[in-house]
């Protein structure tokens, strides 16, 4: 078994090191956010992610899980160093790499002879021979292992991965991180590094476009009066379509899609490439976000006006299963209702703070607090709660009984039978 450290306690790095823990490395993690190590040390999980809060303290209690400030503290005695740093995007849509030129400038030095640098985040073609260059340790491997987890399944998509894909210069450095995961029953493909990192933003920007595509067909089966549900279904039964990432909805965002694929594009401008398949479907999708929220305004009462109305609306995060509020598409969505200052009263069961930049946005405690003397209200994440919710209770709470299921998450027929207007997505 491995000594591994993994830098950066995310997301991904969390998943990462509690799983490699389970699997029986030897495993630190380190954070520089001090508060987030002792709360972690302590067992406590900063974010919300079923089934890892449980290997968290499967790991501590078998002494082969510990949480460190910094990444010295955790790289100068381990044998793979597994970087799981932020790739933020920059205004212009490339990516900003200074969390890993920090991370190598730190650790180059105490790196232990023949140890192996292993790149879990999603980052541009090319990055791997650039940390290559500014470490200058010839006996220091750099392998690409880009990361696949989705947010809300991230452990079980760690440890029943659809694939491993290892990029890397020599076969003796891709069979060692490949051992690393040899309990994992899933199939392995070694690339070089440059594959590898492509694979990752090529995966996200086509399923992007996946939902772009699903999104514009919603538009326009309102316009045939079609069902978006029934052509998805039946589109999705095609294994070479697939049924997933079908469901059309207010628009894609969340921490990943927006930033791989401006990133992706980003590369390609530079590589002298003109993507304008790509390109489209970002904007389509800026263009969907308004469509929807066009949608709320359209169906307020009439002659009361946008900044006398009151929207009640039903989830922040970027989809249901994740606390996660990073370009949430519900946030832009509720964005351009703030921008045309309306009274915007939202509930989500994972948020009861204020949003950061979102001043005007009501954060109530229930969905009943939300709806009450609401004009018009929207479901934004497809919640199961939100479909549980007494919808009869919500009628009498509303001035003016308008829901705009922006998920398809409610029963059309049963809302009509309470007297609701009901306004789908495509259908
Ligand atoms: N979140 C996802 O669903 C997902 C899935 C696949 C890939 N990815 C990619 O993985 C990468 C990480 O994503 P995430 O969502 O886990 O990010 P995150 O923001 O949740 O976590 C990053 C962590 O790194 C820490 N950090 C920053 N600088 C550090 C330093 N100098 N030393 C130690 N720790 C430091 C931060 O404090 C934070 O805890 C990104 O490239 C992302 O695109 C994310």
């Amino acid at each position: 078994m491995a000594d591994i450290a993994v830098i950066g306690a995310g997301y991904v790095g969390l998943t990462t090191g509690t799983c490699l823990a389970h699997l029986g490395h030897n495993v630190t993690i380190a954070d520089v956010d001090e508060e987030k190590v002792q709360k972690l040390s302590g067992g406590e999980i900063p974010i919300f992610e079923p089934g890892l809060s449980e290997l968290l303290s499967e790991g501590i209690e078998n002494r082969n899980l510990k949480f460190v400030v910094g990444a010295v503290n955790a790289s100068q005695n381990a044998a793979f160093h597994f970087l799981c740093l932020p790739t933020p995007p920059n205004p212009d849509g490339s990516t900003n790499m200074e969390y890993f030129s920090s991370v190598i400038e730190e650790i180059k030095a105490v790196l232990p002879t023949n140890s192996v640098i292993v790149n879990k985040s999603t980052v541009p073609v090319g990055t791997t021979s650039q940390l290559k260059k500014q470490i200058q340790r010839t006996d220091v491997e750099i392998v690409s292992n880009p990361e696949f987890l989705s947010e809300g399944n991230a452990v079980r998509d760690f440890l029943h991965p659809s694939r491993i894909v290892i990029g890397a210069e020599s076969q003796e450095a891709a069979s060692k991180v490949a051992a690393l995961f040899s309990d994992i029953d899933a199939p392995n493909q070694i690339t070089g590094t440059e594959s590898a990192e492509l694979i990752k933003h090529t995966a996200n920007a086509f399923l992007a476009m996946k939902l772009t595509f699903i999104n514009e067909i919603a538009t326009l089966c309102e316009l045939v009066g079609a069902n978006v549900l029934d052509v998805a279904e039946g589109i999705g039964y095609d294994p070479r379509i697939g049924s997933t990432y079908l469901r059309p909805g207010p628009g894609w965002g969340g921490s990943c899609f927006p930033k791989d694929s401006a990133s992706l594009l980003q590369t390609a401008n530079k590589a002298g490439f003109d993507f304008e398949l790509l390109e489209k479907a970002i904007t389509l999708n800026q263009e969907h976000l308004k469509r929807t929220a066009e949608k709320v305004i359209h169906a307020l009462p009439q002659g009361k006006g946008v900044e006398k109305s009151k929207i009640a609306a039903l989830g922040l995060t970027f989809k249901a299963g994740t606390d996660d509020l990073r370009s949430s598409p519900s946030l832009a969505v509720i964005d351009h209702l703030l921008n045309l200052k309306a009274h915007v009263s939202a509930y989500d069961p994972m948020v009861n703070l204020p949003i950061e930049n979102m001043d005007n946005l009501e954060i109530s405690s229930t969905a009943y607090d939300a709806v009450n003397n609401a004009d018009a209200l929207i479901i934004l994440t497809e919640w199961q709660e939100f479909a549980d919710l007494n919808y009869e209770r919500i009628y009498e709470a509303m001035s003016h009984p308008v829901v705009i299921d922006a998920r398809n998450v409610l029963n059309p027929q049963e809302l009509e039978q309470l007297g609701f207007q009901y306004i789908g997505l495509g259908q």
